[in-house]
């Protein structure tokens, strides 16, 4: 059996996903992450609320639902994924550099997102404590941030677990914790929102994150709404090949498509519904609070826990399941990101972890030391963590878009797309799917891409 990417945690069970349920947990079981529920909500909350939903549905149900649509069925056709797929269609260099675009991606990614990881980890033990009234006092995040060992440490903790699962091959332990922890959160969610909506004051921020206001519309409402959706549902970063290189002829990819989507929404939803109201009912509607960016979450919802009266517990269950949640996605771009070194460079599983290991160290380290002892170092005026961020989600994810339109529409052919698609189900979006990869994607990635990166070399201002 070939070694392609994606890991063990579906390398066992190359092409037998217990048919499309199995497939849909899988895919939603990467997609629900700290994207949703710590990303989701801190975009939503700076960029325009309701607007920001709007723009993020809108996308997702067309340009996100054609993406996803196309990597599924690329992934299926040449049971391969990225590098490999790429590879599949030609030798030369653009198909080469195709793959690894794609294939580099969740490699940037994963460093930062285990230095949030970190805060999640510190966050629970603060919590195991017995601290709940002390994490919702002004300004203890960001005390936490300028304490550089502090944050060094907890990202280690939660980076050196992530290789060390991966290391003993318990992966697939970790994944069924978390198939458990999931329909928890989502209860715990619900609740923990039923409880934030209803605090007085909270309704100005129901207002705000449910109805657009086109007062709060800006180009980079749309540009960050574009990257979350990226982000939030793995695509453009190789990801989706390689789930669809593992799935059968008989897994109806439209209708797994949709319930993706419908279930990474609506997690995404709730914690926007978690935290937004909550800024207003315990922040008193402060637009400096609204636009605290990565820290949101963890000043928002120790307050509403604190405000609970049984801070300690909420708090230990919310932040277990967070965990679980960023953990299992770590590994598995953890996981990609091994398999494409171990592949491509002949490497053997043990030292494909350790050079990982090694990259994550360094970055994320880099992301960690950003908010205080390298706190000199801007990247285009942004803070480490946040140019990462921006470097994957503004920037190489729309070039990775692009080149999977590009093999879609100018190497495969969106006939043979449809085909695979056909395989198993009639293509019922067909006409939308055609329309959308032919015209809207392009055009829309190149105006995406070319506008982020001008606003930030200062040419305009969105
Ligand atoms: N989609 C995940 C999230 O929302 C991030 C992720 C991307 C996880 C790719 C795995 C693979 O957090």
């Amino acid at each position: 059996m070939d070694r392609e990417n994606g890991g063990k945690i579906i390398k066992s069970e190359r092409g037998s996903f217990s048919g499309r349920m199995g497939y849909v947990l899988a895919v939603a079981g990467s997609a629900v992450g700290l994207g949703n529920i710590w990303r989701f909500p801190y975009l939503a909350a700076k960029y325009g609320g309701g607007m920001f939903l709007l723009a993020y549905l809108l996308l997702m149900l067309t340009f996100g639902y054609t993406l996803i649509v196309t990597e599924t069925a690329l992934g299926r056709m040449t049971k391969k994924s990225p590098v490999g797929a790429f590879g599949a269609f030609g030798k030369s260099l653009p198909f080469k550099l195709g793959g690894w675009v794609n294939a580099v991606i969740p490699m940037l990614i994963v460093p930062y997102y285990s230095v949030i990881g970190g805060w999640v980890a510190k966050y629970l033990f603060e919590y195991i404590k017995g601290n709940a009234q002390i994490l919702a006092v002004d300004g203890y995040f960001s005390d936490f941030t300028l304490n550089a060992a502090g944050m060094e440490i907890w990202f280690l903790v939660f980076s050196v677990l992530v290789i060390v699962v991966i290391l003993a091959g318990v992966e697939h332990g970790v994944e069924k914790v978390s198939k458990i922890m999931m329909p928890l959160l989502v209860i715990l969610a619900i609740f923990v929102a039923i409880y934030s909506v209803t605090r007085p004051g909270a309704m100005e921020g129901v207002k705000y994150f449910l109805l657009p206001d086109f007062r709060h519309f800006s180009w980079m409402t749309v540009v960050a709404a574009m990257g979350q959706m990226f982000y939030s549902l793995s695509i453009a970063m190789g990801i989706l090949y390689t789930y669809g290189s593992y799935i059968g002829k008989d897994v109806d990819i439209e209708q797994s498509t949709k319930q993706v989507e419908f279930f990474d929404t609506g997690i995404a939803m709730l914690a926007g519904l978690m935290i937004i109201p909550a800024v207003f009912a315990f922040s008193g509607g402060d637009t400096g609070t609204l636009q605290a960016g990565p820290s949101l979450m963890f000043i928002t919802i120790p307050k509403v826990f604190a405000s609970m009266g049984m801070g300690t517990l909420a708090g230990i269950m919310f932040f277990l399941m967070v965990f679980f949640a960023a953990l299992t996605s770590a590994i598995s771009l953890t996981e990609t990101s091994v398999s494409t070194i171990t592949d491509q460079f002949g490497l053997n599983r043990t030292a494909g972890c350790l050079l990982m290991g090694a990259i994550m160290v360094g970055l994320g380290s880099a992301s960690a030391l950003g908010f205080n002892v390298l706190d000199f170092v801007k990247p285009l005026g942004m803070s480490v963590l946040d140019f990462f961020d921006f470097l994957t989600n503004s920037v190489m994810m729309p070039v990775a878009a692009l080149t999977t339109c590009v093999l879609a529409l100018r190497v495969v052919g969106i006939k043979r797309i449809a085909e695979e698609v056909e395989v198993s189900s009639e293509f019922r979006r067909r006409k939308m799917y055609n329309f959308f990869i032919k015209y809207l994607a392009p055009v829309f990635l190149i105006i995406i891409l070319l506008s982020s990166v001008a606003n930030v070399v200062g040419w305009i201002s969105l």
